[in-house]
């Protein structure tokens, strides 16, 4: 039996949805979907930021964490707009998602998702880095693409540290498409990682690692995508936007231990 680590089912809500009322209502739905699981799998969430304290407090029976979707790099200071480590820290908030796509086409270079992955490790926060191809290339381009994403994202990530990072593979192609990159290549794309984080990292370290994959994620899919595609979770957007749906997911997940 192949040894995996636990799953992390993690719904990204982007900027959606337009009220506190409505986002108080996904969170209490969502709560009252994954009743009755079978917790195996960690749940979180990652809302936009005004609403994260009303969530906590609204909290719930069911543990799900509450992420951020993106952060500073700075620790204080003169940067209009910006929310640093610290604050989420002071509200308790896991860590945050570093990286996505659409930050990295709002103009996030590789420098800046190191400098973010650093700030967030060095006060003991989560990150969960995304990773993706905004196309496939029939050379295979793509992964010296991936490669050198991941090599520039971890530069001076300690193995100290590295146990607080997940990679989230999302080929940018995938995302919000209604088709996810087929198993096989998910697999793959995540043997292809642990390779490179195994040029980097001692392999005891990297198989503790978690390799998400996100694009087009659902209920009917996800089951494929985590038995063949070997994703160690995933990271969610349109379909974490229903609660149903989410919580089905997350159920599939904790079946994972079956899978492997
Ligand atoms: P999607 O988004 O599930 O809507 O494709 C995934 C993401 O952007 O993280």
């Amino acid at each position: 039996m192949r040894k995996h680590p636990r799953p992390l089912i993690i719904g990204n809500w982007k900027q959606n949805p337009a009220t506190l009322a409505r986002a108080e209502r996904l969170w209490l739905s969502i709560q009252k979907n994954l009743k009755g699981r079978r917790a195996f799998s960690d749940v979180a969430i990652a809302p936009p930021l005004p609403f994260i304290t009303e969530l906590q407090q609204l909290s719930g029976t069911q543990k799900v964490e509450l992420f951020s979707q993106d952060v500073s790099y700075h620790q204080e200071g003169a940067h209009t707009g910006e929310v640093s480590v610290d604050m989420l820290r002071s509200i308790k908030v896991r860590g945050s998602i570093v990286g996505h796509s659409e930050r990295r086409a709002a103009g996030e270079t590789d420098e800046a998702v190191n400098k973010k992955i650093s700030a967030l490790v060095a006060a003991k926060s989560n990150v969960i880095v995304c990773v993706g191809e905004s196309e496939r290339d029939t050379y295979g381009d793509y992964f010296t693409f991936i490669e050198q994403q991941i090599q520039k994202a971890l530069l001076g990530v300690s193995e100290a540290d590295i146990s607080r990072v997940v990679i989230a593979y999302e080929p940018i192609w995938a995302i919000g498409t209604d088709t996810p990159a087929g198993p096989l290549d998910i697999q793959e794309m995540k043997l292809f990682i642990q390779k490179v984080l195994a040029g980097l990292y001692p392999r005891a370290s990297v198989e503790k690692l978690r390799i998400l994959y996100g694009g087009s994620v659902n209920a009917n899919n996800a089951e494929p995508l985590l038995k063949e595609g070997e994703a160690d979770g995933f990271l969610i957007g349109g379909a974490s936007l229903d609660a149903k749906q989410f919580a089905e997911i997350v159920k599939i997940a904790d079946q994972y231990e079956k899978f492997s």
